[in-house]
């Protein structure tokens, strides 16, 4: 499986800030899937190299899963979900509710995330918000349900009530 993680981040793509959450995304992604292979990107916050990266990661490079980090946010430049809507042929919204729902107890502060979750083609693609203690706790509440998202848009059906309950 090829995994696509993509920094979204003026600061990042010039070279003043350090790509932290991209590196934290990597490591806990080895640990949660059998991954083959990395395809990793630093975008500034503009909706049309977002979009375009998306679409490349997804298209080109065929990654399963995709996951951006920053850019979810208030600020004037945060179009993170905007560009990644612009890309997705079909909604997750379960995740992002989910996530924001379950990290609510850690802050209030997750309310302000304005990420959303989707399929195109094979592509699952999430965002995240930009701090990697964000990236951790959110990583963190999708764990449980990836492995098996993952393979039903690999396979296309998969019998879902051979899955333990809870
Ligand atoms: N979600 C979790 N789980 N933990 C956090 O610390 N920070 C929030 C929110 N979501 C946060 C979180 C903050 S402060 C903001 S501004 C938004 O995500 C958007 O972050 P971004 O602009 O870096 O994407």
């Amino acid at each position: 499986m090829k995994v696509g993680i993509i920094t979204v981040s003026d600061k990042g793509f010039a070279g003043k800030r350090e790509d932290v959450s991209g590196a934290v995304i990597k490591d806990i992604i080895k640990s949660m899937l059998d991954v083959d292979s990395f395809e990793y990107a630093i975008v500034p916050d503009e909706a049309k190299k977002i979009s375009a990266k998306l679409i490349e990661f997804a298209d080109k490079k065929h990654c399963s899963l995709i996951l951006t980090t920053g850019g979810t946010g208030f600020s004037p430049r945060d179009v993170t979900p905007e560009a990644t809507l612009k890309v997705i042929e079909r909604m997750v919204p379960g995740i992002p509710e989910t996530i924001r729902q379950k990290t609510l107890q850690k802050t209030p502060f997750a309310m302000l995330s304005r990420a959303v979750a989707g399929i195109r083609g094979k592509s699952f693609i999430i965002n995240f918000p930009g701090s990697p203690k964000a990236v951790k706790e959110c990583l963190e509440v999708i764990e449980p349900v990836l492995g098996h998202a993952l393979e039903l848009l690999d396979k296309g059906s998969l019998e879902c009530a051979s899955l333990p309950r809870h």
